[in-house]
């Protein structure tokens, strides 16, 4: 409707919106440090191969090292109307060098670059994540290794089912995000390949040494086909994938922290720095980290739905969708790092109410499984003893009675098999009587605490 040719405010409206639209440069700046490593190794490569004079290659190494300084210490001028970190890094260096910058972008387009340069940054964050989840992993076996008698009532349904120490519980964290850390790591591996010389999408027609540029920047490999380098974000799948699940792991302890600091439970005290108070209710102490940890995991799964959206109707090889990477993969990290050390920290700086933990397994009916276990070593088939016990329990229930109440008569009304040494059966044997390995005898738990210190030593030394 708009006639722009006669009506240059709007034509001029119209080009800002359009170039808003399209620029990155808010978010992809990010990536400068990667752009200029890329960049210098690409410059150098040149320079060796001869495709550049290697003066020229010196002159641009050195012009990007400028670069380099002046946006770290915040000196750089961004230009949104360039578009993006690139184009940006590019220009400033005509502006430094003069026409010689003109040479770095031989034997190389944006869609390599953008690839090498978001892989980069991709190996750096899961290592990062990995470091943070070792961490975490490490304040969870503290708590552990203090925590192998304390017991408590182990859940189903939120129901009281059997009790467990407090230190298997939270060794079951503890295997969760070692799961997390190994799927980060792949996430690092399948960064771990070099897309530059595969040009637009097609190669290169000069001499390239990819294995050298390869080398200089940390990569393993190089990458097999040039189409596929410029146009799979498979990598970054793979990192919002281990993010995801770590947040998925984050949020079931943050939402355990939750219930357990209520005043219903008292089964911990979060640390104060992790709490906050109420604008109206004095009295309160609301575990906000907690509740932001599972608040904020739905927007990390957004991104990997996001992402696959965005690449599932791609043909090959590099569409303009693929700018939508960025944001995502960045939010997840801002996201998922955060909530990893706050995580840690609580665990670290929590109080266990160790004795409002026991009370809570004494009035309730853990011992069900144990009493019947009972009766099956004295002969009596499992489902049978199963019946017996559920009636004793029924019969307590309605008496307002413990097991722990329950007089021998009361016992015998059940079945005739129980004698005097049902009372041997205690919250104490019944944990130490899961001693099979994965289970919650105190032993058990002491010695899966040790052996995680050690599989936590060793792959850190290899990560
Ligand atoms: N900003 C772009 C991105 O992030 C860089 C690559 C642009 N390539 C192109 N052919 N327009 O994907």
């Amino acid at each position: 409707m708009t006639d722009h040719e006669n009506d240059p405010a709007a034509a001029a409206r119209g080009a800002r919106l359009a170039s808003d639209f399209t620029q990155s440069l808010h978010y992809d700046r990010r990536l400068y440090s990667e752009d200029i490593a890329g960049s210098i190794a690409h410059a150098r490569m040149l320079g060796r191969q001869e495709i550049i004079p290697t003066a020229d290659a010196d002159t641009i190494v050195e012009g990007l090292r400028q670069i380099e300084r002046e946006i770290s210490d915040g000196e750089f001028k961004w230009k949104p109307e360039l578009e993006d970190i690139h184009m940006n890094v590019e220009s400033r260096l005509h502006e430094i060098i003069g026409e010689t910058a003109g040479r770095l972008h031989t034997a190389r387009s944006r869609n390599d670059q953008v690839a090498t340069d978001t892989r980069l940054w991709v190996k750096s964050a899961a290592s990062d994540a990995v470091a943070a989840l070792r961490d975490l992993q490490r304040a969870l076996l503290t708590q552990a290794e203090r925590h192998t008698e304390t017991i408590l009532p182990g859940y189903t349904h939120m129901q009281r089912g059997q009790p467990v120490v407090f230190g298997h519980h939270l060794l079951a964290y503890f295997e969760m995000f070692d799961r997390d850390a190994g799927r980060f790591l792949a996430a690092r591996r399948a960064a771990d390949v070099l897309p530059l010389g595969s040009g637009a999408m097609a190669g290169s027609p000069y001499p390239l040494d990819r294995e050298s540029v390869a080398e200089e920047l940390g990569f393993a490999a190089i990458s097999s086909n040039s189409m596929d380098a410029v146009s799979d974000r498979d990598f970054i799948l793979y990192y919002l994938f281990a993010a995801s699940v770590t947040m998925a792991h984050l949020s079931r302890l943050a939402e355990e922290f939750v219930t357990w600091s209520s005043d219903e439970f008292g089964f911990i005290r979060l640390p104060d720095e992790y709490t906050s108070g109420s604008s109206i209710m004095p009295q309160k102490r609301n575990p906000d980290f907690a509740e932001l940890i599972r608040g904020k995991t739905g927007r990390v799964y957004g991104h990997l739905m996001a992402l696959l959206t965005t690449v599932k109707g791609l043909p090959l090889t590099y569409n303009r969708d693929l700018q939508e990477d960025k944001e995502g993969l960045f939010d997840a990290a801002d996201t998922v790092m955060p909530a990893l050390s706050a995580a840690a920290g609580m665990v670290r700086g929590m109080t266990v109410g160790v004795d409002r933990m026991r009370l809570a397994a004494e009035s309730s009916y853990v011992l069900a499984t144990d009493i019947a276990d009972y009766l099956v070593r004295k002969g009596v088939p499992f489902r049978k003893a199963y019946i017996a016990v559920a009636a004793l329990a029924k019969q307590s229930i309605a008496a307002g009675k413990g097991f722990g109440e329950l007089t021998m008569d009361d016992f015998r009304s059940a079945s005739k098999l129980f004698d005097e040494d049902v009372m041997t059966v205690t919250l104490k044997s019944a944990v130490e009587a899961r001693d099979v390995p994965g289970g919650t005898a105190p032993e058990r738990v002491m010695d899966a605490v040790q052996k995680a210190y050690g599989r936590l030593h060793a792959t850190v030394a290899e990560e």
